[in-house]
């Protein structure tokens, strides 16, 4: 694992990014982003030994290096997915990579479905914590304490200092924002009405299936983490309609030119 990790932050390395302070994960249908960064210098996924390589529509498979408010910003555009097959530990790639350049504040963003009743398609969720019910963990196994400790503390995992002031920011801009706890389940299945309930029944306002083993990584080897996830769709058995990965992306689409802009003020103002 280490040695791929240092191959990875050699090559991202190589295209500039030894003074990235921000990293940032783009979740489906939210990847363009990456390609509104100034001046962008793409590493492949593909080209790194031993990296996994994300093959969900929708996500392609590759860091973006580029500039944002003059900020260097190191890119995810398409992550690796627990329900794809990779064992969590593997996850922890991309994060740990991040931090071997330098990055100390990751922002993650995801596609979730809405649990809590006063969201809606197209809402944008800041994530407050989260509910592991994926049934693993990225840190099971030995642990190297180089990165961070054995039992880590998650009890700030989603900076509050960096949500407060990202609350305010967004007020002031008149972007409406919403603030809840995601639950993370396996996938790929979607969740079943049942288990939907039960996720509000135990404080979960939004479902999916990533961002929580990243968000642990990342706050393992001491990076602030912020999350958002955009609700694409009201978790299953809310509405009379089925769920679909084109709904996902379709209402991501739609959704783009808010998230750019909660983005944007996130890059250009907060971190
Ligand atoms: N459940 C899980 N993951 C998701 C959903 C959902 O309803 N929507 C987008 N990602």
């Amino acid at each position: 694992m280490q040695e791929i990790i240092q191959s990875a932050a050699a090559l991202l390395m190589a295209a500039g990014a030894e003074s990235a302070k921000i990293g940032l994960i783009l979740g489906s249908g939210l990847g363009d982003y990456a390609e509104t960064l100034d001046n962008p210098r793409f590493v492949n996924y593909a080209d790194i030994p031993g990296y996994p390589v994300s093959h969900v529509a929708g996500h392609k498979s590759r860091f973006v290096v580029g500039e944002k408010a003059g900020k260097t910003v190191v890119a995810m555009q398409g992550r690796f997915h627990f329900y794809e097959g990779i064992p969590q530990s593997l996850l922890a790639l991309g994060v740990r990579t991040m931090r071997a350049v330098g990055v100390e504040t990751v922002l993650i963003t995801n596609a979730a479905g809405g649990v809590n009743m006063n969201f809606h398609p197209g809402s944008l969720m800041l994530i407050s914590d989260h509910i592991n019910y994926s049934g693993s963990n990225p840190l099971i196994g030995p642990n190297d304490d180089a990165w961070g400790p054995r039992f880590p503390d998650q009890s700030d995992t989603y900076s509050r200092a960096l949500r407060i002031r990202l609350r305010e920011m967004a007020a002031a801009e008149g972007i409406e924002l919403e603030e809840g706890v995601y639950m993370m389940f396996s996938g790929p299945c979607f969740e079943t009405p049942a288990e939907v309930r039960m996720a509000r029944i135990v404080g979960a306002d939004a479902v999916g299936m990533s961002t929580v083993p990243e968000a642990i990584v990342a706050a393992h080897c001491g990076m602030r983490v912020l999350g958002i996830s955009l609700i694409t769709n009201m978790a299953a058995g809310i509405l009379d309609q089925k769920l679909s990965h084109d709904e996902v992306n379709e209402t991501a689409a739609i959704a783009r030119e808010r998230f750019t802009r909660l983005v944007d003020l996130i890059l250009e103002q907060l971190l």
